[in-house]
């Protein structure tokens, strides 16, 4: 597990959650949890309208499996990888379908061949790798012509500093340190550059936030818990988090 980045990005304590990725409420891992359910619907949605049916899925950082388990209970041929040994076991653990692939490997490396997958997904992860252009060029290169990139990250600006790491380590008990650091954020423009340069052609941005017009948001600040009924929606503008969709060329 890749621990000393110049960045100071922790991605060590991956390895520690075990049954917390599915069970904690007292940790940022369940508003990864919450993050996870709105998205999977969108990821989904994503699949449904794509013009292949028995298609071929990779998830780049599949962590806990909290997506790569949902996609293959609806049938979908699933690949996670991950550089965390131990998350993959949980990842493993709560695989009801038993069909999901799951390999240790890391992002800049994908033990895969070229124009092997149709659908390539990297959530939550850009952020968290020193060189997000050489993962997605791998991405793209396993990716078949045609093929679709979805992806997650967050805006680098003072708004989502302030949402994503400092009011995240105010409010959230147990919030690990350098679980986000700020330069590692991403701007859509880069982010669509950094495509660009890799053929994949960007068709889609969208925002992902936190409903803030819901009580278990404001709970969080006197609880330090995330609540069962905390949830995202998605929002037009991409100032904090979002999500996106890119075309290989
Ligand atoms: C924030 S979690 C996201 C997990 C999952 N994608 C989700 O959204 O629930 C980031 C994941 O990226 C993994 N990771 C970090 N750097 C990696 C790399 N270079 N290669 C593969 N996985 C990596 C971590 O182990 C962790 O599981």
């Amino acid at each position: 597990m890749e621990t000393k980045a110049a960045s100071g990005i922790n991605n060590a304590f991956y390895d520690n959650l075990g049954e917390m990725w599915y069970g904690s409420d007292d940790h940022p891992i369940a508003l990864l949890r919450a993050e996870n359910k709105a998205r999977n619907k969108w990821v989904l949605k994503q699949l449904e309208e794509y013009p292949k049916k028995d298609l071929n899925f990779l998830d780049v950082g599949c962590g806990g499996g909290f997506l790569t388990n949902a996609v293959s209970e609806k049938g979908y041929k699933v690949t996670g990888i991950d550089l965390s040994k131990k998350s993959l076991e949980v990842a493993k653990k709560y695989d009801q379908s038993k069909r999901v692939e799951y390999v240790e490997a890391s992002a800049y490396e994908l033990p895969f061949e070229s124009e092997s997958f149709d659908v390539v997904s990297a959530m939550d992860i850009l952020e968290h790798v020193e060189e997000p252009e050489t993962l997605i060029r791998e991405a793209s290169r396993i990716l078949k012509p045609g093929g679709l990139f979805l992806f997650h990250t967050f805006n680098r600006n003072p708004l989502s500093y302030l949402l994503i790491i400092k009011a995240v380590e105010w409010f959230v008990k147990n919030t690990p340190k350098n679980m986000h650091v700020y330069p590692l954020f991403i701007k859509p423009k880069e982010l669509k550059a950094m495509c660009l340069s890799s053929s994949l052609d960007v068709i889609s941005l969208e925002g992902l936030v936190p409903n803030l017009n819901s009580k278990a948001f404001w709970k969080i600040a006197i609880t330090g818990k995330v609540a069962q009924n905390f949830n995202f929606v998605f929002v037009k503008n991409t100032w904090t988090g979002y999500v996106g969709k890119a075309i290989k060329r």
